[in-house]
């Protein structure tokens, strides 16, 4: 393993993140027990800090993990972090589990410390080419949990998901359950029809990206046409446009879903705006450091 020279968090220290361990007996090794967060830093600014610290103290309140740290304190530890780096434009990945302890036991041990870990990679916006012409996806049946809405690191169901894009030569899964449009192994998904952007509602079946807050946020900014309610496995296979949204692919069109094209097989003139609407909004955060639309 190749591990980079990069100065990483661990449980209140800032150290090289090649030595950095963790107890073989964590919880979140043994059980995957355990929130995260992935956070994109541009410019050296946390990007939506505030709601990713939000959605942080709902999935650790939905897991029972008392919250380790004040908003303020997070800040703080991110923003170091972020400071020791040698590039500007970073992906910081958040990890809080329920800790070791001994002996193994599936219930909650008492008196156990979180784990606390972050890491802070060079973050890579897609390239302009990709932007430009598209990604192509295949589909799944959702086979997961009925907690989607927490953001966990046991992730076996989207590492499947995943790989079996890989295996496809496509850049993502979508999940389908009960002939409704879910999201994808690592994003979410929107669809276009009729000049109308359509967004599977938020629900314990999905987990609300911070990125597809935004796209909705933006959409209503700039006064385009939206819909948050239920879409069909069938007008996502009918889509004039279909979109996918993360904190690391921000907003990319999907030209091909199962081999078939979506629409005319090129990003769609809705996707056009709404990408330059992303853009320009992350410019202001950029410049400004703030980040509300
Ligand atoms: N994942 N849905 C799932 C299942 C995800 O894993 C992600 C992001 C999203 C989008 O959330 P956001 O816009 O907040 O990034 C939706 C991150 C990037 C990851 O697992 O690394």
């Amino acid at each position: 393993m190749n591990i980079p020279d990069l100065t990483a968090y661990l449980n209140g220290n800032f150290a090289p993140l090649a030595t950095l361990s963790v107890p073989v007996l964590d919880r979140g090794f043994l059980f995957g027990d355990g929130v995260y967060e992935m956070i994109p830093v541009y410019n050296r600014k946390p990007f939506r800090l505030d709601q990713h610290l939000e959605r942080l103290a709902a999935s650790l309140a939905a897991v029972r993990i008392a919250n380790p740290h004040t908003p303020g304190e997070w800040r703080n530890i991110v923003e170091t972090l972020v400071l020791r780096q040698p590039f500007d434009d970073q992906s910081v990945y958040l990890q809080v589990t329920r800790g070791a302890a001994y002996p193994r036991n599936h219930a909650f041990p008492a008196g156990t410390t979180p784990t606390v870990f972050m890491l802070a990679d060079p973050l890579t916006p897609p390239p302009a080419s990709l932007v430009a012409s598209g990604i192509a996806a295949i589909s799944q049946a959702d086979v997961r949990w009925l907690r989607c809405n927490i953001k966990a690191i046991s992730l076996l169901a989207n590492v499947l998901a995943k790989q079996a894009a890989v295996d496809a030569d496509v850049a993502e899964t979508i999940l389908f359950r009960d002939g409704l449009l879910i999201e994808g192994s690592a994003s979410n998904v929107f669809v276009v029809k009729n000049g109308v952007i359509l967004a599977p509602p938020p629900s314990h079946l999905m987990l609300t990206g911070i990125t597809y807050d935004l796209v909705l946020e933006l959409a209503a900014r700039h006064g385009m046409a939206c819909e948050v309610r239920e879409v069909s496995e069938a007008e996502t296979r009918n889509a004039d446009e279909l979109w996918l949204t993360s904190s690391g692919k921000e907003v990319l069109a999907i030209v091909a879903l199962d081999g078939a094209p979506v629409g005319n097989g090129a990003p769609g003139p809705i996707y056009k705006t709404m990408y330059q609407h992303y853009q320009a909004f992350k410019a202001g955060v950029m410049r400004t450091g703030k980040d509300t639309a």
